[in-house]
């Protein structure tokens, strides 16, 4: 896929996401991590996927990491490790990206939609009440954009209630809310390493993140035929999600520049929301004690539409995350369980615009947008 939406070589041209540019800037680690494994006679959950499992175990805080072919199996694997399946609800958001909903559907669980609240674009705890039945059996909880959900109040409401909390962190590799990481909070974390995340690979890989030694070992299991230590020998159903040693060399390489670029993304939203704040574009908020890592910096205004159209005309891509809530997506309308209002997630998926950020953007680049932006504002 090209993030760019253009087929243009205009350099001119500033996309929304830019994996290539990341590539570029540790373009010689990364060819070397490649012939490397190349050369050597290991292609899959090698040496490799093991480093990248500690190392990632080590940076999220949690026990035990286990990498996966991507984010969408990570969700579903979690929950079959979970016992989680047929006629079982998971409580999710309408409000992400539609991964989260198909993961749920691939065990063979129910997805139940419940409303976000409108300054962090997370589950709103509010409305969990509404929907929770004796059938619930865990929340997946989507911090999205980068920045930390509800997780500490949630994962009361889940212990209370005896159901499982499972993070997506596929938007927010190293965000931490009161100094803990996202991913290493709930049961199990999921993470994507689609190219564009902010620990993205150069193709698709995922990781699982959990602190219990019992659910590790299913997931190992889950993930490989259900092989457990004996090759050829199923112990459970499982099916074949592994991750590739070319993809575990480049997240080894790309992990150990992730502060440094998580950093960068929190320096481009500060300077956006510096010029923005005094226009009537609402800009991303932030909890007290969340670190946010700016996976996307989106911003609100009733003219998105005519926004997004006057900055592609100047070259400058836009994206929206996203432009239909998943229960009224054809594939899932009339037939999900929703809370009793989805009114902020159907207001919002009409407002939203993500600007583009990544940390190869130069500022000039930023200034650029900016410069368009209020020209925007001047002719309305
Ligand atoms: C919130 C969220 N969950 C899950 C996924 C699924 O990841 P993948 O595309 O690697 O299957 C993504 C990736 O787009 C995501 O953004």
């Amino acid at each position: 896929m090209d993030y760019s939406c253009s087929k243009s070589s205009n350099n001119r041209m500033i996309p929304f996401a830019n994996p290539n540019a990341q590539f570029t800037s540790y373009k010689r680690d990364i060819e070397e991590s490649i012939l490397k494994v190349v050369r050597g006679n290991n292609y899959v959950l090698g040496e490799e996927v093991k480093l990248l499992e500690d190392e990632f175990s080590q940076y999220i805080g949690s026990r035990f990491t286990i990498g996966v072919a991507n984010g969408t199996d990570a969700i579903e694997i979690s929950l079959r490790a979970l016992g989680i399946g047929i006629s079982d609800e998971v409580i999710t958001v309408s409000h992400t990206a539609v991964a989260s909903v198909a993961g749920i559907e691939a065990s063979g669980a129910i997805p139940v939609l419940v409303d976000i609240e409108k300054d962090f674009y997370t589950l709103d705890i509010k409305k969990l009440a509404e929907v929770i039945s004796e059938k619930t059996k865990a929340i997946l909880l989507v911090h999205l954009y980068g920045h930390p959900a509800n997780i500490f109040e949630i994962k009361e409401f889940c212990e209370k209630n005896n159901i499982y909390l499972i993070e997506d962190a596929s938007q927010a590799h190293g965000a931490s809310l009161d100094n803990e990481k996202v991913g290493s909070i709930g049961d199990i974390g999921c993470f994507s390493c689609y190219p564009t995340k902010n620990l993205g690979a150069i193709g698709d890989a995922g990781l699982i993140t959990t602190n219990n030694s019992e659910i590790a070992t299913k997931v190992k299991a889950i993930r490989e035929y259900g092989w457990n230590g004996k090759r050829y020998i199923s112990t459970i159903c499982g099916r074949n999600s592994r991750i590739d040693e070319i993809q575990a060399a480049i997240l080894r390489i790309k992990l150990k520049h992730l502060n440094k670029d998580n950093k960068r993304r929190v320096e481009i939203a500060n300077i956006y929301s510096k010029y923005l704040k005094d226009t009537y574009i609402s800009t991303p908020k932030k909890k007290d004690l969340a670190e946010h890592v700016f996976h996307l910096y989106v911003v609100r205004l009733d003219d998105r539409d005519a926004l997004s159209n006057f900055l592609r005309k100047q070259n400058i891509i836009t994206g929206i995350h996203y432009p239909l809530p998943i229960h009224l997506q054809p594939a899932y309308k009339n037939r999900l369980k929703t809370s009793h209002s989805m009114k902020t997630t159907e207001e919002i998926s009409k407002q939203i615009l993500s600007l583009p950020i990544y940390p190869e953007i130069k500022n000039t680049q930023i200034e650029f947008i900016l410069e368009n932006i209020f020209n925007y504002l001047r002719i309305k």
